[in-house]
């Protein structure tokens, strides 16, 4: 049985988008997982300008209003995607998104839902989801922006995974690994530097973590999307000895949590 994962902040160009769109490809294309990509940002869906998709005959719109989602389903990349409507005017109940997606879960590993950066709009995607992480950069005005998000997670009972720190510039001027999970209380999984090749991915519509493989970022997203897989990330000798003073993520706990008999 799959699960429902969010990438989820109230703040925009945090890169929900493009962490939830890596994620999908890593564990498609790295760890042979059969993902379901959707995107849940209702009112301005941009996922399929970061692929190379033509207008949508179905969408998740179309499927909220009771088409079979099945019918909006479209793959690239080695992974489904199931995109939104740029221009949709009926009046939809968001909150069928769960049910409409459940019926997927047997079908999928993982569904992956992107999200708007909007608190309205957030509520029936933290509905939905089985699992939340909250993306963010390490600057103070984000991580508290990011806290809006956790904090109705927290209220609608859906676990919290994970922080992705995304975007890290300038380590001396910005908030450090310890900062931010001292703050949140949330674990941090994955950071992520901020990188050039990742606008050359946008550029050739390509995944970073299929574009170029050995970079920094693909590297990071790729752990991440081991741990979700379930593989314990295993640091080798070189490993530890080129981590000595620097910050170590721990995956293995949320490893532990997203595999534990309750979920
Ligand atoms: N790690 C990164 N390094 C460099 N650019 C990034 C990184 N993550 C995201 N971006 C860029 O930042 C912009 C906003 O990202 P996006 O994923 O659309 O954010 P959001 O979905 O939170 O609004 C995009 O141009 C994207 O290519
Ligand atoms: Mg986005």
């Amino acid at each position: 049985m799959g699960k429902i994962i969010g990438f989820v902040s109230v703040k925009g160009g945090v890169g929900k988008t493009t962490v939830a769109l890596e994620v999908a490809s890593s564990l498609a294309n790295d760890f042979d997982k059969r993902v379901l990509l959707v995107d849940a940002n209702f009112s301005s869906p941009n996922i399929h300008l970061y692929l190379d998709f033509t207008k949508p005959e179905f969408t998740l719109h179309d499927a909220l209003l009771g088409i079979g989602l099945h019918n909006a389903i479209r793959e690239q990349y080695g992974f489904d995607f199931v995109p939104a409507s740029l221009t949709y005017s009926h009046d939809i109940d968001f909150f069928r998104l769960k049910k409409v997606l459940s019926k997927f879960k047997r079908r999928y590993d993982f569904i992956i839902l992107d999200s708007a950066p909007n608190y309205q709009e957030l509520i029936p995607v933290v509905a939905a989801c089985d699992s939340i992480f909250v993306v963010t950069t390490p600057d103070d005005v984000t991580l508290t922006t990011s806290m809006k998000a956790a904090r109705l997670s927290r209220r609608k009972g859906t676990p919290i995974d994970g922080m992705v720190v995304n975007k890290i510039r300038n380590p001396r001027y910005e908030l450090n690994l310890k900062d931010i999970e001292k703050f949140s209380e949330i674990p941090v999984v994955a950071m992520i530097p901020d990188h050039k090749k990742v606008t050359e991915s946008v550029y050739y519509k390509t995944p970073i973590s299929i574009f170029n493989k050995g970079n920094r970022v693909s590297k990071e997203i790729r752990k991440f999307a081991g741990a979700l897989s379930g593989i314990p990330e295993k640091i080798g000798f070189l490993g530890w000895l080129k981590g000595i003073g620097q910050e170590r993520v721990n995956r293995e706990l949320m490893r532990k949590n997203f595999y534990s008999p309750q979920l």
